[in-house]
C-alpha cells in the first residue's frame, strides 16, 4: 500500500527528508534524499535514488526520473509568461494559466543555482552547469553551461 503523509505526499521506501522542507501533493520514490529548505509542489514527481540538495524549488509539472542529482538552489519554473493579475486587474487564479511541464531524464545532474525554464527535457546523463539558465532541451549525455545554457561538451 502506498504511504502518504498529511500533506498528501506519496513516499517510497527509505526516502530521507531533512528538516524545514515544504512538500505537498508530490511523489518521491525509494531512497531519494531531500535536503533542507526544499519545496516540492503538488503533481511533481521525483524518482528513485535522487539527491535533491538544499534550497531547491521543484514546482508542479516537473518530472524527475531515477538517479538524478539536483544541486543547491536550483529553480524550476512552470509558467513561461507569468502574471499576477488578469487584464481586468483581478488576481490570477489557477484557472487563468496552465502548467507547462519539464522533464529531467534518468541519471542527469543539475548544478547549483541553475534555473530551468519550463517546457524543456534534460536528457539522460546530461549535466547542467552551475548557474546556467536552461531555455532549450538538453541532449542526452551533453554538458551545458551559461546564460542561456549552451552545449560545452557533447556526449
Ligand atoms: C559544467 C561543468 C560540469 C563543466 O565542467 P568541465 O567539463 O570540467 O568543464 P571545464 O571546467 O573544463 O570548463 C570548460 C569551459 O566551460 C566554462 N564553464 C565551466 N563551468 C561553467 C559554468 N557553470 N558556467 C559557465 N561556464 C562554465 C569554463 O570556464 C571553461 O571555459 P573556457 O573554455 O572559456 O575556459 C562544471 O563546471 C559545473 O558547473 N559543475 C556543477 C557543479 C555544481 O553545481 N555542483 C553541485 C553540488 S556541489
Amino acid at each position: 500500500m502506498e504511504k502518504k503523509n498529511q500533506n498528501n505526499v506519496k513516499l517510497g521506501k527509505d526516502v530521507k527528508i531533512f528538516d524545514f522542507t515544504n512538500l505537498y501533493g508530490c511523489s518521491i520514490d525509494d531512497n531519494t534524499k531531500v535536503g533542507t529548505f526544499v519545496e516540492i509542489q503538488k503533481n511533481a514527481t521525483v524518482g528513485k535514488n535522487c539527491k535533491i540538495s538544499s534550497h531547491t524549488f521543484i514546482c508542479e509539472g516537473v518530472h524527475i526520473e531515477d538517479n538524478v542529482f539536483i544541486g543547491h538552489n536550483v529553480t524550476f519554473t512552470n509558467d513561461k509568461y507569468p502574471r499576477a493579475t488578469n487584464p481586468d486587474g483581478s488576481m490570477q487564479s489557477e484557472q487563468d494559466w496552465h502548467v507547462v511541464e519539464t522533464f529531467v531524464k534518468k541519471g542527469a545532474s543539475i548544478g547549483s543555482s541553475a534555473t530551468i525554464i519550463c517546457g524543456v527535457t534534460i536528457g539522460e546523463h546530461a549535466i547542467v552547469g552551475a548557474g546556467a539558465v536552461v531555455t532549450k532541451d538538453v541532449p542526452a549525455g551533453a554538458t551545458v553551461a551559461g546564460v542561456p545554457a549552451r552545449i560545452i561538451k557533447k556526449k
